[in-house]
């Protein structure tokens, strides 16, 4: 297992964790998750009808899949004393097509301020090169700099206080057309342990 921490400048955590599963045990979730059913996932504003709208797919995931998972992370001491503190708001799978990319920048639970919920973001694809771009990218609060670039590495999880600004950086056209992440969100009893 290997832990990167960052603190944003306005004190706000970002823990990037690698090399916590087997490669099968990646190749075993990531079957899982591509052989779900997805739903396109419209605009708010626009007919499902008109697929310049659609911008990914996505849906609710039985939030025991991923925490199963975490589970077999190897020597991920930090993390799952982490997970035993907290209380799963929700989790989704997201299909990002690179030919229609509308992400947009935001907050998971609507930039609530105080930390009072994390996200934890799971590579899903089992192979992803360094030239595919598609990592995540994080802003300070004001939106005004890029604080942090994690790279899409497969199995990498990443955990953030849901209040900083980011969004889908985007694929390059080199990249595999479909790259699944997986977003739980906790609601976080031990609020010092990501400030
Ligand atoms: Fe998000």
């Amino acid at each position: 297992m290997k832990l990167t921490e960052i603190t944003t400048k306005s004190g706000k955590k970002i823990e990037v964790y690698d090399d916590l599963f087997h490669p099968a045990t990646i190749n075993e979730f990531y079957f899982d998750l591509r052989t779900m059913e997805f739903p396109l996932v419209p605009q708010n504003d626009t007919s499902v009808l008109d697929f310049q709208g659609v911008f990914g797919f996505g849906k609710n995931l039985d939030p025991a899949l991923m925490m199963g998972l975490v589970k077999r992370a190897k020597d991920a001491f930090p993390l799952h004393s982490f997970l035993k503190n907290v209380k799963v708001h929700r989790s989704w799978v997201n299909v990002f097509n690179g030919q229609h990319p509308t992400n947009r920048y935001h907050c998971d639970q609507d930039c609530i301020e105080n930390g009072d919920f994390v996200s934890m973001l799971y590579y899903a694809n089992p192979k992803w090169d360094l030239e595919w771009d598609g990592g995540t990218v994080f802003r300070s609060d004001d939106y005004e700099e890029i604080e942090y670039v994690s790279d899409y590495k497969p199995g990498r999880i990443v955990l953030f206080d849901s209040s900083i600004p980011h969004k889908i950086y985007q694929t390059s056209s080199l990249a595999h057309p479909y790259r699944f992440t997986v977003n739980t969100i906790f609601k976080n009893e031990n609020l010092k342990r990501m400030r």
